[in-house]
C-alpha cells in the first residue's frame, strides 16, 4: 500500500452497536482523519444499530445475514460485496464472527480489527470482563492486522486505560471504549499513510 493521493476505500464490517464505525465516520467527516473514505458498511446481523446509523449518514450499506449459513459461503458473498465497492482495506468494527481462511486470503494484510484488550492478553469474547476479573491494573485496546488466528496479527497501536479500585467490568469497558474510538482513527491514519512495513510480527514506521 502506498501513500498515494487517492483515498483508501474502507469496507467496515460490524455486527451491532457500531460505535467504532461511527467514531471513524466522525473523524473523517470532521477532517481529523484524511486519506480514507468509507466505501460501504456491511453487517452480518439483521437490525444492527451500526448499519442503521450508516444508512442515516447516506453511506452504502449491505446486509449479509450469517446466521445458519456456512461460513465459507457467507464470506464469499461478503468478498463479492467488498470487491463491488472497490474496497482497499477491510475494517472490523465489532464484527463478531470469525473470518474464513478464504476471506483472509482475499484481503491479506488488508484487514484491520479493534479488540478491547492489550493483546495478546484476553483474546476472544468479553475481553474487558476477562481483564477485570483477572485483576489487571492496566487494561486497554489494540488495533491490529488480521491473520488466520484469533486476535493475533501484527499490532498497529495500543492505548492503555488504568483499572480503578472503584471499577466494575462495565465502567472499565466504557473507559476502554473511549480509547477505542481514538485508537481506530489513529491506526487508520497510519495505515493510510503507507509509511510502514511489517517485519515478522512487528509493525514499524518506515524510516523517512
Ligand atoms: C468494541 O468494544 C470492540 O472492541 C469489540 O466489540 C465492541 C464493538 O462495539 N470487538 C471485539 O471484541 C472483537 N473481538 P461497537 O459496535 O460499538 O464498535
Amino acid at each position: 500500500m502506498s501513500g498515494a493521493a487517492k483515498p483508501l476505500r474502507l469496507g467496515v464490517l460490524l455486527s451491532g452497536r457500531g460505535s467504532n464505525f461511527q467514531a471513524i465516520a466522525r473523524s473523517i467527516g470532521e477532517g481529523r482523519l484524511t486519506g480514507v473514505e468509507i466505501a460501504v458498511a456491511v453487517s452480518n446481523v439483521e437490525g444492527a444499530a451500526g448499519l442503521a446509523a450508516a444508512q442515516e449518514m447516506g453511506l452504502p450499506t449491505v446486509l449479509h445475514v450469517s446466521k445458519g449459513r456456512p461460513r465459507a459461503e457467507h464470506d464469499e458473498a461478503m468478498i463479492a460485496t467488498l470487491r463491488a465497492h472497490a474496497v482497499d482495506l477491510v475494517c472490523l468494527a465489532g464484527y463478531m464472527r470469525l473470518l474464513s481462511p478464504g476471506f483472509i486470503a482475499a484481503f491479506r494484510n488488508r484487514i484491520v480489527n479493534i479488540h478491547p484488550s492489550l493483546l495478546p492478553a484476553f483474546p476472544g469474547l468479553d475481553a474487558q470482563t476477562q481483564a477485570f476479573e483477572y485483576g489487571v491494573k492496566v487494561a486497554g485496546c489494540t488495533v491490529h492486522f488480521v491473520d488466520e488466528h484469533l486476535d493475533h496479527g501484527a499490532i498497529i497501536l495500543q492505548r492503555t486505560v488504568p483499572v480503578l479500585d472503584t471499577d466494575d467490568a462495565h465502567a472499565l469497558a466504557e473507559r476502554i471504549l473511549v480509547e477505542e474510538h481514538k485508537a481506530y482513527s489513529e491506526a487508520l491514519a497510519r495505515v493510510a499513510s503507507g509509511e510502514y512495513e511489517i517485519r515478522g510480527r512487528r509493525y514499524v514506521k518506515r524510516a523517512q
